[in-house]
């Protein structure tokens, strides 16, 4: 029998695809929008208009030892109105801009930073202001090569750079922050009230809003309706706009989550690709667009600017409503609008210079990706909905009896009775834990949905003890339990804002019974957790969320905080998973919304994407532009959410996901079966290759997640220059290479130089690749070596279904482990071998960490992490010499906070537990000539096997000569040396 829940959804699907556009709201729909959009446009009609914010000049105080300013500022158009301004720069040369109502009439939220900033960041104590007659000054930078400049009258911030402009705030005098005020003020033409003496109506006179600025009418100040729904906001008007340019940078990015190109379209000017700006409010848009500017379920308001001579970045940490329009002036510069609905004004600025160090400033403000688990990187299988546990058992014999490699199996919402989360269905699932353990007995892990809406139910124990706690979000009133509609029926939602749910939420999670209170005796420390719906997904609320009006912990209105909310739920969440286990393991939480500051917490996906080509192209731009932003660790329902995708997009869809970091099948209930074994030869067998391929490839994804979650310590070199995270842009990789700026459909990974372009088009055959500099790049299967040149070159790469276009850079060396298994548990103790492709003048250089993969105790030293070095003995020498030695020890004078390197030894317990995993293979791709003899150092002569290239060493195309030794007898934690004598 269909559930009436499901069926509801059910008759919501409907029969072709289309977002239901009249569900959200345009700019024109939201009145704080409509206001900031309609003040920019009286700017630009307006040749005279100057901003009427001012640093009052009396008020300015500059902090002893420190590089903080602040001042009082004022705007012409309400003198009685304080605001202040505080500016601050970091020691590491990230400015903070931020500005709030003084004595306002009520408070403005300010504490979106604190939940995105891992720690308050450490002022400079280096650098002064200057405070002068029209400006106050800072000079810095290890060659004084930055300089902040507030401009006092009208109030401009600009951020320099060898005395070129990079980024200014209000340059177009757009900056407004609409005090708060009364309702009941009558207007200017009104004859005073009864009552009201002279001075009363002067002030009445000075708060009208002022036509050149604020516009004719109190525009949507105090109420608002959205189709059925009206707002009530209690505040009024409180919202704030600000326009930042940058002057010297044609490119922007990031800003996710939209279904957009990376390289940001435009949304204003002559040719706006959108109409409308760019939207961050957490939404759970139904079957969404491909291309759109509509906001989605997550929002990083982080936004990079690049030219090829710099790039700079900015952070807008704001957690309300904000729209974002973008403009191109000149193709050599970016316009870009920021309107937001409430709280204070709190924007740092990144100086660069380039994108390694924006990846540094910005994970030192808001940290780095959390290292997962290793079998978090493997091959996940998911379904709404396995039905049973039978169903989940049988899923696993058909993997296995078709050697597909999968490490995880998911939960949908259907394990849970009547939706109540945590609670088996026992009619479907009556032995959850055998299931479990039955999973486990390959290495294998579950993952099952737990969403923060609550039945509303007395014999739900979750609901009814976060109920009685007093810590689930409360109704307009304040005081009472809002209701509203999810899955489960009528539901309340937990109040993460609330400190009071924090270690109760943790309780929740601890797989042995606690006393009288509820625990989840049903799981097992293999029990991992997906969090869905929180953005929050409310199917009755206003644009299917929550009312803005709601309350959360400190009075705050749901506004508020909005887009912040879906982050703390995995948050807690991967708090929880840590502490139910001693020692405890690495968490693993998947989210669907996040904010700055999420990659901390886990992963995420694009949400419900459909199986169209369109969409399996976006989500590679849409994990991209997560990943600037920090929030690296993604990807896209492989195969599209909605829809049966025929075989040959069913194996592109593969592809493409075994090249994100997150690697998982997904499906809606209405959706035919579609798990890889279900598919005919030969697409079966192709799906089997590219699962097994993913495997190979885990030491590099491992080894990239791990630079990610160090990175912005300044812990090592890179293998490459820049070296950050796991789907490289080109941009990042070649920040001078205009011709790549624009480029989102081929990408790095990590910094190992593999450079892949998936295919996302139907009969594809071959594909055009772009090299951007004078190297040689190999295909990763065919070993035809590809000369690119420093002007930027295309070049065609074989891409039939079979085929994924993937190269390896010259100058890499990858570490790979070929061995089929069921499951990467099952690989612990596997050989490795190394893929040696040499550069154009024959040096290779690569990076292998190891540790547990599940534990904390790589925090304490127990690892393996080598680099391996492939370079001729004598300057144009033809002998190569291959080495091993360990990374670690090198460079444990450059060891920082945040890695205990300085415990580090290189006998540690887990490099001794597997000292014995040796390199079966290594491949040398790109030698000039046959080598007379291959030794390990010091030792006998190696077997090897040596195909002589065509035309394809240095400097010439074709196919690569390729050497292979056999069984070095070398292992991976010792160092080495292998000579090759040409
Ligand atoms: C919405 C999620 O995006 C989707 O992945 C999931 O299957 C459904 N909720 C049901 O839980």
């Amino acid at each position: 029998m269909v559930r009436p829940i499901v069926l509801l959804f059910l008759l919501c699907v409907p029969s072709s695809f289309a977002v239901k556009t009249s569900d959200f709201k345009t700019c024109a729909q939201a009145g704080f929008c409509r206001r900031g959009r309609a003040l920019a446009s009286r700017a630009q009609d307006n040749a005279s208009w100057k901003s009427p914010y001012s640093v009052d000049s009396s008020s300015i105080s500059v902090a002893p030892d420190q590089a903080l300013f602040t001042a009082g500022v004022k705007s012409s158009l309400y003198p009685d109105i304080k605001f202040s301004l505080d500016v601050r720069i970091h020691d590491d040369g990230v400015v903070r801009v931020r500005m709030d109502e003084v004595d306002g009439l009520r408070k403005r939220y300010d504490e979106a930073a604190s939940w995105a900033l891992i720690a308050e960041p450490k002022l400079s104590r280096e650098i002064t202001w200057t405070v002068g007659n029209k400006d106050v000054r800072a000079i810095y930078g290890a060659k004084k090569e930055n300089e902040v400049v507030v401009n006092l009258e009208p109030l401009r911030i600009s951020l320099l750079r060898n005395g070129k402009e990079q980024v200014v705030l209000n340059g177009r005098g757009l900056l407004h922050m609409e005090h708060f005020r009364t309702k009941e003020i009558p207007r200017p033409e009104d004859t005073p009230e009864e009552g009201l003496d002279e001075d009363d109506v002067q002030v009445v006179m000075q708060v009208k809003p002022t036509a050149w600025f604020e516009g004719e009418t109190e525009d949507g100040y105090w109420e608002e309706s959205f189709g059925s729904n009206t707002d009530s906001k209690p505040k009024g008007p409180e919202s704030h706009s600000l326009d930042i340019t940058f002057p010297n940078h044609g490119h922007v990015y990031g800003i996710p989550q939209h279904a957009t190109r990376l390289d940001l379209p435009t949304t204003t000017g002559e040719n706006a690709t959108y109409s409308d700006p760019y939207r961050l409010w957490n939404s759970d848009v139904f079957e969404y667009l491909a291309s759109s500017p509509m906001s989605l379920y997550g929002s990083i308001p982080v936004m990079h600017a690049h030219s090829a001579e710099s790039t700079v970045a900015i952070f807008n940490a704001v957690a309300s409503e904000t729209w974002i329009d973008v403009d191109h002036p000149t193709t050599k510069s970016s316009s870009t609008h920021w309107i937001s609905e409430s709280g204070i004004l709190d924007v740092f600025l990144m100086p660069g210079p380039n994108p390694d160090e924006i990846f540094k400033q910005y994970t030192r403000l808001t940290g780095t990706p959390a290292l997962p688990a290793h079998w978090a990187l493997g091959h996940h299988q998911c379904r709404w909905n396995y039905i049973s546990s039978d169903d989940i058992r049988s899923v696993q014999k058909r993997f296995d009896e078709h050697d597909m490699p999968v490490d995880v199996f998911w939960l949908d919402i259907e394990y849970a009775e009547e939706h109540k989360y945590f609670i088996w269905d026992k009619k479907t699932f009556p032995d959850p834990v055998d299931m479990t353990r039955d999973v486990e007995a390959l290495g294998r892990k579950m993952v099952v949905i737990i969403d923060p809406h609550l039945k509303r139910t007395a014999n739900y124990p979750v609901y009814k003890e976060a109920s009685d706690l007093g810590v689930l979000v409360k109704s307009k009133s304040g005081d009472a339990e809002y209701e509203g509609w999810c899955w489960s029926g009528s539901s309340a939602w937990i109040d993460f804002f609330n400190p009071g749910a924090w270690e109760w939420w943790k309780g929740l999670f601890k797989t042995t019974s606690q006393g009288d209170k509820w625990s989840w005796v049903e799981s097992t420390e293999n029990t991992y957790i997906w969090n869905d719906m929180n953005e929050p997904s409310v199917f009755n609320g206003p644009e299917i969320s929550m009312p803005r009006d709601n309350i959360h912990y400190g009075g705050w209105e749901h506004r508020d905080i909005h887009n912040i909310n879906g982050m703390l739920l995995p948050n807690l969440t991967s708090q929880a998973l840590v502490a139910r286990s001693d020692p405890p393991k690495r968490p693993f939480v998947l989210t669907r919304s996040f904010y700055a500051g999420s990659q901390r917490f886990g992963a995420m996906w694009t949400g419900d994407n459909l199986g169209t080509w369109d969409h399996m192209a976006v989500g590679i731009y849409m994990v991209l532009a997560n990943g600037i932003a920090g929030m690296t660790f993604g990807g896209s329902d492989i195969g599209g959410f909605f829809g049966n995708p025929e075989p040959e997009m069913l194996v592109r869809w593969y592809q493409v996901g075994a090249f994100n970091p997150f690697f998982r099948a997904h499906a809606h209930l209405d959706t035919k079966r579609r798990e890889p074994y279900l598919l005919d030869e030969p697409y079966r067998g192709m799906l089997r290759d590219i699962l097994r391929l993913r495997y190979t490839m885990l030491p590099i994804w491992y080894t990239a997640f791990h630079d990610a979650s160090i990175y912005g310590i300044p812990i090592l070199r890179p293998v490459h220059e820049s070296i950050h995270f796991l789907m490289m842009p080109h941009y990042v990789v070649f920040p001078r290479d205009e011709a790549g700026f624009s480029l989102d459909d081929q990408y790095f990974i990590g910094g190992s130089g593999l450079l892949v372009k998936p295919i996302v088009h139907k009969d594809v055959t071959e594909i055009d690749v772009y090299i951007a500099e004078d190297q040689v790049y190999y295909n990763y299967f065919s070993h035809v070596a590809y000369r690119g040149s420093a002007k930027g070159k295309h070049v065609t790469v074989p891409a039939a279904l079979h085929e994924i276009p993937l190269l390896i850079r010259g100058g890499s060396i990858l570490p790979t482990r070929e061995r089929p298994r069921r499951s990467s548990p099952l690989m612990k103790r596997d050989p490795f071998t190394l893929r040696v492709a040499l550069d154009k003048t024959g040096y290779a250089k690569g990076q292998l960490y190891l540790d547990d993969g599940e534990t904390f105790s790589h925090l304490e030293g127990n690892i393996v992490w080598r680099e391996f070095v492939a370079e001729k003995t004598v300057k144009k020498a033809k002998t190569i010499k291959i080495t091993s030695s360990d990374l670690v020890s090198k460079n444990l004078d450059t060891a920082v906070d945040g890695v205990s390197l300085t415990k580090y030894d290189p006998l540690n317990a887990f490099a001794r537990s597997v000292e014995s995993v040796r390199v079966e293979k290594i491949v040398v791709l790109g030698l000039s000539s046959k080598p007379v003899s291959v030794k390990v150092e010091g030792g006998e002569e190696l077997v090897y096997e040596f195909t002589p290239g065509v035309a394809a060493e240095g400097k010439k195309e074709g196919q690569a000569s390729v050497l292979v030794i056999k069984d070095p007898g070398v292992s991976i934690t010792k160092d080495w040396a292998i000579v090759i004598q040409a």
